[in-house]
């Protein structure tokens, strides 16, 4: 998978699709500013476009969209040549990958992610997925998307909450990126065999992340909302077709060394990422790492009714299962000022909302564990950081974790 931007979009598409239609899949918000921009694009070209537009929210991940998703595709006669593409943040992408992988056993799919976290995380490896009452991301799929856009520009619309909730994710890259590196290495080195393209990817890759240390550009990010100025953003952008390059985007407003930044954050996050599906496309190893935050952090968002962000629950995900780790004298209580202060920087792991107050809503987090995909029998797989940006998977009792939580909510 490459990223291009989105002036190649239609030639990159023509090139690998032989079909002429395409689904683009997206959210209010996104079509608000941008799907004539996306449709305009595909004007003057042989590529037909229908779009579907869901309400933006956790729950449009469920089988009653799947549902309609497909019945689009069928009624239109969306060939195996025709291509889906997901235009829009984690959520959209989830979705829009699942369908793509189980229409006629899998069409192209494109993501154009439009969201911080999307950018960093959810748009490469090919995890698709919807909820279902159990909990989150139950039914799914593994389905690499042919290509993806990849065009820092959609900040400019995205709220300040947001921004804060995909910077929970390149935090937990962050606290990864030791372990990330050891074993790219270890593969590596190992490895006598891999072509061309592998050894030129692994090498660069691993030249470029010896020499930058995620943990130290977060610790010193002067995070300044006034800089940023997502209100203006919003009260100001068009609400119609925004041209990309236009003033009256106000990507001027941000200092240019915040978004310089932002950037380089999408940089070493995508490529942490990269490399760890290669290692492990199918998590069942090295890639569970990357659900740093997640059992707690999923647990949270159902728990919440899904009103919070993904990234707001793994903030304070990654927090807990520190926590968990400094009372099994894994963690020590170095990292979890640090991963605080960092984390205090955007304004995220706010215990408060924790609602400690609330028996019953402790009992609810808890007992949400027990959706968490990553549970084995009477264990789950808690990934724990160490000193130096390291962590470690630890197989822990389910009773075990639960008894800790208990403790630290109490
Ligand atoms: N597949 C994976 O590997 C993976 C990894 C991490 C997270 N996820 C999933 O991703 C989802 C969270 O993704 P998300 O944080 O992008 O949430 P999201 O898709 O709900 O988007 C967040 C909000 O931003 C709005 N938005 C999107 N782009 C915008 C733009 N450019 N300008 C203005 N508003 C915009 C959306 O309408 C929505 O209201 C969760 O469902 C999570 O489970 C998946």
């Amino acid at each position: 998978m490459k990223d291009i931007k989105l002036e190649f979009l239609i030639s990159e598409i023509k090139k690998s699709q032989q079909g002429n239609k395409l689904l683009i899949v997206t959210d209010r918000n996104v079509e608000k500013f941008y799907i004539r921009h996306i449709e305009n694009l595909f004007k003057n070209s042989k590529i037909e476009t229908q779009s579907i537009i869901f309400e933006p929210e956790e729950e449009l991940k469920s089988w009653q969209n799947v549902m309609k998703i497909l019945s689009i595709l069928e009624n239109k006669n969306f060939s195996k040549a025709d291509g889906i593409v997901a235009f829009g943040g984690g959520t959209i992408g989830d979705i829009s990958g699942f369908v793509a992988s189980i229409y006629m056993r899998g069409i192209k799919l494109y993501h154009i992610p439009t969201t911080l976290l999307a950018m960093v995380d959810s748009s490469i490896g090919g995890k698709t997925g919807i909820n279902t009452l159990k909990g989150k991301n139950q039914i799914g799929s593994f389905y690499s998307a042919y290509f993806r856009v990849l065009e820092t520009e959609f900040l400019k619309t995205l709220d300040e909450r947001e921004f804060r909730s995909g910077m929970a994710e390149v935090i937990k890259y962050a606290f990864l990126q030791s372990t990330i590196i050891k074993e790219v290495e270890q593969y590596f080195n190992g490895n006598k065999f891999l072509g061309k393209n592998d050894f030129n990817f692994f090498k660069e890759s691993l030249d470029f992340l010896k020499n930058i240390n995620l943990v130290d550009i977060l610790e010193s990010f002067n995070f300044n909302e006034d800089e940023i100025c997502f209100d203006d953003i919003k009260f100001n952008a068009p609400s119609e077709e925004i041209s990309l390059n236009s003033e009256a985007f106000l990507f001027n407003e941000i200092n240019n060394s915040t978004f310089t930044i932002i950037n380089k954050c999408i940089e070493v996050c995508s490529i942490m990422k990269r490399l760890v599906v290669k290692l492990d496309n199918k998590d069942d190893g090295i890639r569970k790492i990357l659900n740093f935050g997640h059992t707690i952090g999923h647990s949270l968002e159902k728990s919440f009714d899904y009103k919070i962000t993904h990234g707001e629950a793994v903030a304070m995900g990654m927090k807990v299962e520190t926590l968990i780790g400094m009372r099994m004298k894994i963690s020590s209580k170095e990292t979890f000022i640090k991963l605080s202060q960092i984390l205090q920087n955007f304004k995220l792991g706010n215990e408060s909302f924790l609602n400690l107050e609330n028996e019953e809503f402790k009992n609810k987090i808890i007992n949400n564990i027990n959706s968490d995909k990553k549970i084995n029998g009477q264990d789950i797989d808690l990934i724990i950081p160490v000193k130096n940006n390291k962590v470690i998977i630890k197989c822990i009792e389910i009773k075990e974790v639960k008894e800790i939580l208990m403790e630290i909510l109490n």
